[in-house]
């Protein structure tokens, strides 16, 4: 099967799940006085992300055989605290960004107090479900638990929160290119590491593996951003369906401003080389090699 049709399947199974666990169009005012945050997080959830986070953790169960059923509530939940953390990233206080997805920020449509609860409100139902399906009791209640707390560590001040609050603090200073990889490492590579963990932990799969899918994950979180510099430098704003020039407006530090377009464009290559290159040696592999492709060819 071609990388596309495999990665429209993945999505498939993605959007049908989101679909399920965020409420629906339509509800009544009466029954439900505070749906206006319902639409507002609909209006950021289903708007056409790449959904590569769980696409990851899906193609990960793949390879190591695993039931996809055990591992999308966590894949999903890693989607929804993604979704949240670009809602709350557009705001005027932080990145100050009118598009995303295609069409007008949260915050743009729905005003910043609605903007910033439907974020809290995607990062709670994420832990909710994590919750509920973990609660199961079963012999693999351990495994769940291990993951729930290692995704909640990820999306937290040790992981993007963290990378998010570097981000900030860097705009109109030029940090270190030590400070600059460990800002990306934890606002974009942690939520990415996670996802390709995730997996791993939930079953239960060997160390040596989940050795090598750690240093797959470093590289592809880390390339994954650098990319996302690129793009914001160099992009179609028209495909990526986001404002471009916001790094440079905002004075961000970035692979881009610190290295420089050809450096940056190279270290990229290396960390894809990097990625595939822990691939080395496990079996089913190729979707995740793609993957890594991906990463440093996607427009969007
Ligand atoms: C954008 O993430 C923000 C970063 C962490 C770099 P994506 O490029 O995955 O955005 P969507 O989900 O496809 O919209
Ligand atoms: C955002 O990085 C990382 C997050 C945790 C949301 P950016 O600020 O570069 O992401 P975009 O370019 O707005 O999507
Ligand atoms: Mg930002
Ligand atoms: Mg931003
Ligand atoms: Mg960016």
């Amino acid at each position: 099967m071609d990388f596309d049709t495999r990665y429209k399947q993945y999505l498939a199974i993605i959007e049908e799940w989101l679909e399920d666990v965020i409420p629906p169009e339509g509800l009544s005012d009466k029954e439900f006085p505070e749906k206006t945050i319902y639409e507002a997080m609909r209006y950021s959830l289903m708007s056409g992300g790449k959904r590569i986070r769980p696409v990851l953790s899906l193609a990960v169960c793949n390879m190591l055989n695993g039931d996809e059923k055990e591992v999308i509530p966590y894949a999903g939940a890693i989607e929804l605290i993604h979704t949240y953390s670009l809602i709350h990233d557009d705001l005027p206080c932080m990145d100050n960004d009118d598009y995303r997805r295609g069409k007008l920020t949260n915050h743009k449509v729905f005003g910043y107090a609605t903007a910033i609860l439907a974020g809290d409100g995607l990062l709670n139902l994420a832990f909710e479900i994590m919750l509920r399906e973990t609660m199961k009791v079963d012999d693999k209640t351990f495994s769940r638990l291990k993951t729930a707390y290692m995704i909640s560590v990820s999306s937290g001040i040790k992981g993007m929160i963290g990378g998010q609050v570097i981000d900030m603090e860097s705009e109109k200073t030029e940090i270190s290119y030590d400070l600059l990889c460990q800002m990306h490492r934890k606002k974009t590579g942690a939520l990415i590491r996670a996802s390709v963990l995730a997996p791993a932990l939930l079953l239960n799969a060997g160390k040596d593996i989940v050795e090598k899918l750690e240093i797959y994950a470093e590289n592809i979180g880390i390339a994954f951003q650098i990319k996302d510099d690129i793009l914001d430098y160099e992009g179609d704003s028209e495909i990526i369906g986001k404002s471009t020039g916001s790094d440079t407006a905002n004075n961000k530090s970035t692979f881009v401003s610190i290295l420089g377009i050809e450096k940056a464009k190279e270290l990229l290559k290396t960390s894809v080389k990097n990625a595939v290159n822990a691939l080395d040696g496990m079996g089913n592999n190729e979707f995740l090699t793609q993957i890594a492709f991906f990463i440093s060819e996607r427009n969007k």
